[in-house]
């Protein structure tokens, strides 16, 4: 008999595609050619420099231990002045824990809240994540595929649809990773009254919270106190390696998020902790609107050059980074564009397949974590690769 019989759930837990996509990047560079890269989902700018000082003087400062499992209070309470400061939201501290990274918050509200069996509401295309984070509890992930008609979100309506009598939760991201659109405000007071009135659970991933263009972000947060808010110090703060994030749950859920916090994680870094007191300085915040601010014009380089060129983006994404193309006039086979893109031209996106099964042939994601002359390069060589 073997011995690397791994659980039935590894089956439906696969690697990212793009992940291959991204080897074989380097490997080209290792080779000596130039490659353009709009495939990754990480700012290209570091962390702060006040951060990166507050990282040093924690570890100088002896703060090397556990820390209590739902975080330090210090930074459970600088999130909260955060709410309160920059979107007059009050929240308890008692309510945040802090976790490593919104990754960390997914997997123990997926763990709290669903039994073997039951089902989660999400877009299909989403982030590929959270789909496994439901199959790590033996839960049933449901996509709903999502287009342009809805903004690429999941609206009450359909939402209303879906709902089985197993279903137990909708997860929602907004800004969203592959689109970068936003739920609106009013459609999110429908989509909460939805969940609600069906008894279930609303969870709200904000990690791209703050990396909103054209118009003031909110949080859900603003609507009730009973719904789960997602976080990160990951992607608007600039710390994805320092693997920190929170989730804000309602009062009844705090102990049992906590007791499990305890057993899975025992604590965050409390380096991370420590550094990340000062991501809400001023002094950072102001670093962090001049990187928005960037983050913007690159939206607005980078989404008519894509158009000109015959991809087609038919709402304009309000934030995050990333643009979701829709790219059937070029090609029938995102996949093998992707690919080709790649090894013809030295050009990295993520081919559709990796967020979901709706029409991934058809989709291409950019992100623009690079700079406008980089994407300009990048451009340049899809149209040269177009017209051969
Ligand atoms: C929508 C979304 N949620 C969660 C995450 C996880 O990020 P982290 O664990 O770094 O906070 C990502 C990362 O790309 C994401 O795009």
């Amino acid at each position: 008999m073997s011995t690397s019989r791994t659980a039935a759930r590894m089956k439906r837990i696969v690697p990212f595609y793009v992940m291959d996509l991204l080897a074989r990047a380097k490997q080209l560079e290792a080779e000596g050619r130039s490659v353009i890269h709009m495939e990754v989902g990480e700012p290209d700018f570091v962390t702060p420099e006040t951060v990166i000082e507050a990282g040093k003087n924690a570890l100088y400062a002896g703060h090397t231990g556990y820390t209590a499992a739902t975080g330090i209070p210090e930074l459970r309470q600088a999130i909260s002045d955060h709410y309160a400061r920059s979107l007059s939201i009050s929240v308890d501290p008692a309510r945040i824990i802090v976790t490593p990274g919104s990754s960390g918050a997914l997997q123990l509200v997926m763990s709290v809240l669903i039994d073997p069996g039951e089902e989660v509401l999400m877009t299909d295309p989403g982030y590929p994540c959270n789909k496994n984070f439901v199959e790590l509890v033996s839960g049933v992930p449901v996509g709903i595929p999502v287009d342009a008609d809805t903004n690429y979100q999941l609206s009450s309506t359909q939402i209303g649809n879906s709902w089985s009598g197993k279903t137990r939760a909708v997860m929602v991201a907004t800004p969203s990773n592959p689109t970068g659109t936003v739920v609106e405000r009013d459609e999110m007071v429908r989509i909460y009254a939805a969940v609600k009135e069906r008894g279930g659970h609303l969870i709200v991933d904000e990690i791209y919270q703050g990396l909103v263009y054209d118009k003031k972000g909110y949080s859900a947060l603003e609507l009730a106190d009973d719904l789960f808010v997602i976080n990160s110090f990951s992607k608007y703060f600039g710390m994805t390696g320092w693997r920190l994030g929170w989730v804000v749950a309602p009062e009844a859920y705090v102990e049992s998020l906590d007791t499990l916090a305890q057993n899975l994680f025992l604590s965050c870094a409390s380096i991370s902790q420590y550094a990340a007191l000062e991501a809400f300085s001023p002094q950072c915040l102001s670093v962090l609107e001049e990187r928005r601010q960037e983050f913007r014009k690159r939206r607005d380089f980078l989404l008519p050059a894509l158009q000109e060129i015959g991809f087609q983006i038919p709402v304009t994404p309000q934030g995050a980074f990333y643009l979701y193309a829709d790219s059937s006039r070029l090609t029938a086979d995102s996949f093998r564009f992707a690919y080709d893109l790649l090894e013809h031209q030295g050009v990295a996106i993520t081919p559709g397949k990796d967020f979901g099964i709706h029409s991934p042939d058809k989709h291409v994601r950019f992100a623009y974590t690079t700079s406008i002359e980089n994407m300009a390069e990048g451009v340049r060589r899809i149209k040269e690769f177009l017209s051969r």
